[in-house]
């Protein structure tokens, strides 16, 4: 956003982080009751995103927020934890010690056991309290961020225990993984579905929440340019790349069950994938955007038991050094069996069977401990029907790109060919570049603040819908399906710090493309 416009912006007494959202009042009072409180999610994401509400003014002025956890803690020592891991892992740093010390007001532990009815029940009344202290209207938000195989057995208590229906409002957030294959997300959509209506179910995947992910709406569908040539009719291939450099950051043991496939795949990079394939939806509105993109994902060619081999490519990380460090192999690491055959990298070649994309191939890799941290979306566009310049040119010139930079460096650009300067007709390809860095003054919020608004606000546009869900299942189901069919006892690898195995190449090689260097 410009400078003017932000001016402009102030004079209309619009906040820029609200600015788009589809409700413009503050949200109602809430309590929010985080399963999983002392743990991971809630310290790395949760509350340093709540806070960094708080600093921008963007929380209801009456916002509880419960942790629950098996752990003894009292109250005070659960706010001197949340403010070290905020002081660690917030956007903008240590907090301000007066804002913290007013937020930190409206937060609480409560310690039980959440798979019997008495913790529920000491959990209601708990929150009875709470609500009356801080005037909260009653208003209900519970978030499971425990392991994931907790959550049927906490919607199913809430349920039993009249949680499900509070004094106001009471939605429920599920974290991912959701599900483990296509019967446990089915399973589990069935007792949230039998214990919560769709409107209260806020199933969240955090690459929605990020604002180069919701740039690609933006730019597909608030543009005359792109459209037009979003097609089989011009463009020649699709890489969509979510590389990370980190590895199992401590989570080893959830890893092993996961694998990139799961962890990665069913979810971040099919949400990322729908969005750039899916038809204009008619609205902004939620089910508008669900509906196209569970079509999309619908219309996902599915891989034959026999084609997986050579659609799909998995390694896992050996040995080597990332950013300078030493790190070990996955088999390796804590928590992971010496003898594993889990996933840390996967590629694969996907098609969509309708009238926009038919035949143009989708390409997608993810992987942990590569090179860099790098996420791209990369449209590649045919080569020119007839080349004028060909003499000047003999070995032709490489076709135009559009590229969407999801994280870091956020931003888009276009390559496009170009007369070198001097007396003959030399093409050289270069390239168009947007910033969000340089364009817009204002930081981005994290995807969790975006998204923990959104819950209050009561928007699921940016929340997957149940048959979403389902259907990203049945695409990835033949590919796991094929590797539990047919066992390997070790995994080709690749050397930590590079940009994955060798054979993935091959992969687009047969096609006649290959990978780009990011
Ligand atoms: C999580 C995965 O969903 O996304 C992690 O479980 C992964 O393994 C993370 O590291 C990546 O998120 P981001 O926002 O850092 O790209």
């Amino acid at each position: 956003m410009s400078t003017n416009g932000q001016a402009l912006d102030a004079a209309l007494g619009v906040n820029p982080l609200r600015e788009g959202l589809s409700f413009q009042e503050a949200p109602p009072g809430h309590t929010l009751i985080i399963f999983g409180g002392s743990g991971d999610l809630a310290a790395r994401k949760l509350i340093p995103a709540l806070y960094n509400l708080e600093r921008n003014a963007l929380l209801p002025s009456s916002l509880a927020v419960v942790g629950l956890g098996r752990r003894p803690m009292d109250d005070e020592s659960y706010r001197a934890r949340q403010l070290e891991a905020t002081t660690s892992f917030s956007r903008t740093g240590k907090p301000d010690p007066e804002l913290w010390n007013a937020f930190q007001q409206g937060l609480y532990y409560v310690r039980g056991d959440f798979s019997t009815h008495a913790g529920y029940e000491d959990l209601k009344r708990e929150l009875a309290d709470i609500e009356t202290r801080h005037g909260t209207g009653g208003n209900r938000i519970f978030y499971l961020a425990t392991q994931p195989s907790l959550f049927p057995e906490i919607i199913r208590l809430l349920g039993e225990t009249g949680l499900n229906r509070g004094p106001g409002t009471t939605r429920i957030v599920i974290e991912k993984p959701f599900g483990r294959d296509l019967a446990t997300a089915l399973d589990l959509n069935a007792i949230a579905n039998d214990v919560f209506d769709e409107s209260q179910i806020y199933r969240i995947d955090h690459y929605l929440g990020k604002e180069t992910v919701q740039n690609v709406l933006v730019l597909r569908f608030a543009n005359v340019i792109f459209e037009p040539v979003w097609n089989r009719r011009y463009i020649d291939s699709v890489q969509i790349t979510v590389a990370e450099s980190v590895g199992l950051e401590g989570r080893g043991t959830y890893y092993e069950e996961a694998g990139v496939l799961r962890d990665m795949v069913q979810n971040h990079i099919m949400q990322l994938f729908a969005l750039v394939a899916m038809e204009p939806p008619v609205d902004f509105q939620a089910d508008s955007i669900r509906d196209e993109k569970v079509k999309v994902l619908r219309a996902l060619r599915h891989l034959e038991p026999d084609q997986v081999a050579s659609n799909v490519m998995r390694a896992s990380y050996g040995a080597g050094f990332v950013e300078g460090r030493e790190v070990p192999a996955y088999r390796d690491e804590d928590g992971v069996a010496p003898d594993s055959t889990t996933e840390t990298y996967f590629a694969s070649r996907f098609f969509i069977d309708n009238w926009r994309w038919k035949g143009v191939p989708f390409y997608l890799r993810s992987g942990k401990r590569l090179a860099k941290r790098a996420s791209e979306i990369a449209i590649q566009f045919n080569e020119v029907p007839h080349l004028l310049f060909g003499e000047s040119n003999p070995d032709g010139v490489p076709p135009n790109v559009l590229a969407l930079r999801i994280q870091p460096d956020e931003g888009v650009s276009i390559t496009f060919e170009a007369k070198q300067p001097g007396l003959g007709m030399r093409v050289r390809p270069v390239r168009m570049d947007f910033g969000y860095g340089q364009s817009f003054a204002e930081e981005s919020p994290d995807a969790y603040e975006r998204l923990l608004l959104d819950v209050m606000l009561g928007d699921q546009t940016l929340f997957i819908r149940r048959d979403e869900t389902e259907a990203a299942w049945r695409a990835v189901m033949p590919i796991l399906e094929a590797w539990e069919g047919d066992p390997v006892s070790r995994l080709p690898t690749y050397e930590a710090g590079r940009w994955g195995p060798r054979q993935a190449g091959d992969l687009l090689r047969a096609d006649g493309f290959r990978w780009r260097r990011l």
